[in-house]
């Protein structure tokens, strides 16, 4: 049997087509898969806590905050806004900081705190850089006094 170019090129087509469908790049891999899941993300979000707990600077903000509660609800956060199976059920990040009067330096010295964390389990530049994008933009609704 004598194979047509149209036949070669269907068939180069349909293996390409299968090896797409079966392979995941690195690239597509959501920022969740790549921080290592759930599990990972709870660890980083109780060494963050436990941080923010001895920074002086910013723990007074604390003093009466139920730990249990802002501990879920942080991994929930991050974990629906990586592109992960969970789903924030706490407050809009405004009104859960309204009347706090948070700082621009106590919202850096608290991002400090999240990169000590991340650097404590080693999480990569490039996924560090990726989270730090997805918070950064929410201090335009925590901070009130510039
Ligand atoms: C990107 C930065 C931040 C994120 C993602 C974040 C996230 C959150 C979340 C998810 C909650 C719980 C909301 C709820 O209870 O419904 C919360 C509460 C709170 N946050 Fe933030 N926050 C950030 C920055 C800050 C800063 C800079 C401060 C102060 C220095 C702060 C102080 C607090 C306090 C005191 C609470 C209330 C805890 C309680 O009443 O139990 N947050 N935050």
């Amino acid at each position: 049997m004598r194979f047509s170019k149209k036949m070669i090129s269907a068939s180069v087509a349909a293996v390409f087509l299968a090896f797409c469908s079966t392979t995941t790049f690195a690239e597509e891999r959501s920022l969740y898969e790549r921080l290592g899941g759930v599990g990972a993300i709870q660890a980083v979000v109780t060494k963050f806590i436990s941080n923010v707990g001895g920074d002086a600077r910013i723990n007074g903000y604390f003093k009466n905050a139920d730990l249990k509660q802002l501990n879920k609800h942080l991994v929930n956060q991050v974990c629906q806004a990586t592109g992960g199976p969970c789903t924030y059920e706490g407050r809009d990040m405004k009104t859960a900081h309204k009347g706090m009067k948070v700082t621009t330096a106590a919202f850096n010295a608290l991002v400090e705190d999240l990169v000590a964390a991340l650097d404590t389990f080693n999480v990569p530049e490039k996924e560090k850089g990726e989270l730090l994008a997805i918070l950064g933009p929410m201090k335009a609704d925590i901070v009130e006094v510039p």
